[in-house]
């Protein structure tokens, strides 16, 4: 790393669209040396150990926290963590006392993920820390658009030119709007594709191309990745069933071989094997699912050691 610290344009990661392509860049050139020090035998280097970061956790998540505490515990910083479930707030307590009491314990960073959209955004203007979006709502999850377009220019060198086709509940996801706002401030052409009551109805501002034949998007594309119907945000049915959807828009082997040219898999997580995606498309050579992950780790180191050029 330089001597001097890099800083990103903005002082906290609450989305996307906070982002500069020139931040984009400096991230993804950031998480390449920090990809090479997660391949070396001793993986850690100092470059936050004066950084104390708490994780607090309003919503379930298995990759995003625990990347998160890894990508931390790299950098050399205190990590504390918190779970909404088994904390004061089932007792009533507010999200700013939750977190100014964090704080009180001389806390840099907040890294959250919570329900309702906008949540960030709310506690960067209430608390004196810096905040990181985990995902909020269904409106933005930006570390992993990061590592997304990350993987795809670890796959092809760059993301320029490249065709993301955007598969599944496009409506409840804030993947899918990540996505967009990273790949497009990239110059990669996006697609979405999925039935006409999960595609909401404002896509055409962000000037995507919206298909509703899965066939059709996949034989456009470079990139194929594939969301999650997201259950737990769908207050009514927005098609008859899981295997209806699964008939016409999950994506199987057979549809795979069939395509004119070898398109890449993704896949943000959790996978519901079965509906969205077939364990022999998400396990195959053309899936890079795993390195998704994987990539993460350097990503959010990335994040967090450019942000803490604002405490130097
Ligand atoms: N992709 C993702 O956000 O997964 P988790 O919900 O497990 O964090």
């Amino acid at each position: 790393m330089a001597d001097q610290h890099p800083k990103l344009s903005t002082k906290h990661l609450l989305g996307i669209k906070d982002l500069t392509p020139g931040d984009i860049q400096l991230i993804f050139e950031t998480a390449d040396n920090f990809k090479d020090v997660l391949n070396r035998p001793i993986k850690k280097v100092p470059s936050l150990r004066d950084i104390t970061i708490a994780n607090i956790f309003f919503e379930n998540s298995t990759r995003t926290k625990l990347s998160f505490e890894l990508a931390e515990k790299r950098l050399s910083a205190d990590v504390i963590s918190f779970a909404a479930s088994s904390s004061s707030v089932s007792k009533g307590e507010t999200l700013i006392d939750t977190v100014n009491n964090i704080l009180a314990m001389k806390v840099d960073m907040v890294v959250m993920r919570h329900p309702h959209a906008g949540a960030g955004l709310f506690l960067s203007k209430h608390v004196d820390a810096q905040i990181i979006n985990a995902g909020d709502g269904a409106h933005e999850h930006p570390t992993q658009a990061l590592l997304d377009a990350f993987s795809i220019r670890e796959k092809y060198g760059e993301v320029t030119g490249k065709k993301v086709a955007i598969i599944g509940d496009i409506l409840h996801s804030r993947v899918a709007l990540s996505n967009i706002l990273c790949l497009q401030k990239l110059g990669a052409e996006v697609m979405v594709c999925g039935p006409t009551t999960l595609i909401p109805k404002h896509i055409n501002s962000l000037g995507v191309k919206v298909e509703h034949d899965l066939f059709k998007a996949l034989n456009w594309c470079d990139v194929a990745n594939m969301l999650r119907i997201q259950l737990e945000r769908q207050e009514m049915r927005y098609f008859p069933s899981l295997r209806e959807y699964s008939m016409l828009y999950g994506l199987n082997k057979q549809i795979l071989d069939s395509l004119d040219k070898e398109i890449t898999v993704m896949h943000p997580g959790p996978i519901n094997r079965g509906v969205e995606i077939t364990s022999d498309v998400a396990d195959s050579n053309q899936s890079i699912i795993l390195d998704q992950v994987e990539n993460g780790v350097a990503i959010r180191m990335a994040v967090l050691y450019l942000l803490a050029g604002y405490r130097s």
